[in-house]
């Protein structure tokens, strides 16, 4: 920041010397021939007076004491000038200037004749030839000097700036000038220069905020913000970068949610893993032992044992394979139009033994003109296995389970009754995710992953649709959800 600061100053600076230094310049160029020009104006008509006062030429030949006369009048008005007088094509006749120290034998007559044929009231500013000075020109009167029948004989020619006078306004002028310029100038300079560094330090507040509190985002802290009034220079960059963090929060919050969530899932799990394996190493261990002395009763009980947490360990096992899937969401439903209805009487077929074993009665009600869903048929069974499963697990003999169906005006309503135990309502919060939580409930000793509900409303997501439970203790538990109509999707 103090980088960009120093170099908007140095560039500004550089710019003010430029400008400063053009100023200088031309201010005193200009104002030099500003004050040839009044000088011009003021005693440009000095030659033509003289000549109408005196008459230099007697038929071509020089009048010395005219010339005299000339001289001392012109040394009264102006003590500095210097007087020529000229053939008609421009040779210099004769002088009167102090120091003859006259160089140029002839003068150009183009800027005289320019001069004498100009309006005296708005003559611009001529340079003519300065016999002493031949390498500048200088300003000048100059006259047409007529005989009595009006022939030309020559011209006065009056180099108005003489040496004497130039050699002390010349200094006098442009020291002046120039120490106006140049203390104007560094006061200007001075000025333009605080100004702007004030300004630079305005306009670059708002970016060292944004620095800020970049560094400080850059260094760890998430919730670094730069506080904009939408007004400022830098408002937009402000915005997004606000955003941008917003969004980079939010995105590592989520990262360490789910990192979080991934370790309880594998905690938990690996926990459920471990106790069917520890059974069936005890008991194998247990029939290696006692391989010849193990009754046939007590072998089959062990091997029984064995038998039951092995598979429990394969559905475990395939239940969470089945819902990471899920959750990495590599599971694209494979839509189709079916009647849930036969698929809710297979189902109920299949669990039509178990239920027998516990005197469950299973019952299903479903309408005449059910319309078919579109849905996944092998998602939509897996919801109804786990349902029925839970249902056949938790309620205890001689209870029923009621699956029914019913439709309205795009949807098919799915729900599953029991006459269970119930669930207190202080866990229905948990009850999709208690993988997660941890919290089992201790109701039997066949207490399982708590995968099931958890790959049902992943499946219901899938399928855009949410699940609902409504539950009593001691009364019963009823999970009921809702399937698209094939007409909804297909028509
Ligand atoms: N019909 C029900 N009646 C009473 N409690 C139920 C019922 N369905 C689910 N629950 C409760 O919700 C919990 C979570 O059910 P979920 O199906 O997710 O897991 P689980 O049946 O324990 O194990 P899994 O299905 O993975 O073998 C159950 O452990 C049980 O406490
Ligand atoms: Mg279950």
């Amino acid at each position: 920041m103090n980088r960009l600061f120093l170099k908007l100053g140095g560039i500004i600076l550089a710019l003010l010397l430029v400008v400063g230094t053009a100023y200088v310049v031309v201010t005193s160029y200009i104002s030099e021939d500003y004050i040839a020009e009044v000088n011009q104006q003021l005693y440009g008509g000095i030659a033509e007076h003289t000549v109408s006062e005196v008459k230099p030429l007697v038929n071509g030949q020089v009048d010395t004491s005219q010339i005299q006369e000339i001289m001392h009048s012109m040394m009264v008005i102006n003590p500095s000038v210097e007087v020529y007088l000229l053939e008609p094509n421009g040779d210099i006749i004769t002088y009167v200037a102090p120091y003859k120290r006259v160089q140029l034998e002839r003068v150009d007559l183009r800027p005289v004749k320019a001069f004498i044929a100009a309006d005296p009231a708005d003559r611009p500013l001529i340079k003519g030839d300065d016999p002493r000075h031949p390498e500048k020109s200088n300003i000048f009167s100059a006259a047409e000097i007529r005989n009595s029948t009006g022939k030309l004989e020559g011209y006065a020619y009056i180099i108005l700036s003489g040496e004497e006078q130039a050699s002390v306004t010349g200094p006098l002028a442009s020291s002046y000038m120039l120490k106006l310029g140049k203390n104007l100038f560094f006061l200007s300079l001075l000025v333009a220069f605080l100004m702007s560094l004030l300004a630079i330090r305005y306009l670059t507040r708002n970016l060292r905020r944004i620095e800020t509190a970049v560094q400080r985002f850059q260094e760890g802290d998430y919730e670094a913000r730069i506080d904009t009034d939408n007004r400022g220079e830098f408002a937009v960059v402000s915005n997004t970068f606000n955003a941008m963090a917003s969004r980079i929060n939010a995105n590592i919050n989520e990262m360490k949610s789910l990192d979080q969530l991934r370790r309880e899932l594998i905690a938990n799990i690996s926990h459920d893993l471990r106790t069917p394996l520890a059974i069936i190493q005890g008991f194998v261990e247990t029939l290696i032992m006692k391989n010849d002395t193990m009754p046939p009763p007590d072998r089959e009980r062990h091997l029984t044992t064995i038998f039951n947490s092995s598979e429990r360990l394969s559905s475990l096992i395939s239940q969470l394979f089945e819902y990471s899937k899920l959750e990495a969401k590599q599971i694209e439903p494979q839509k189709e139009a079916f009647s849930v209805g036969e698929l809710v009487q297979d189902i109920a077929q299949k669990f039509s033994v178990l239920a027998k074993d516990k005197n469950i009665a299973i019952e299903v009600e479903r309408p005449a003109d059910l319309p078919r869903i579109f849905a996944d048929l092998g998602l939509v069974e897996r919801v109804l296995q786990n349902l029925m499963d839970n249902a056949l697990k938790f309620t205890p003999v001689g209870g029923k389970v009621t699956i029914s169906m019913a439709a309205d005006r795009h949807n098919v309503k799915i729900s599953v009754v029991d006459t269970g135990p119930g669930i207190p309502e202080a866990d229905l919060p948990f009850l999709f995710d208690r993988y997660r939580k941890g919290a089992r409930t201790s109701s039997g000793k066949n207490v399982g992953a708590g995968l099931g509900l958890a790959i049902v409303k992943k499946i219901l997501e899938l399928h855009d649709q949410s699940i609902e439970i409504k539950s009593r203790v001691k009364e019963g538990t009823s999970f009921i959800f809702e399937l698209p109509q094939q007409s909804a999707k297909t028509a």
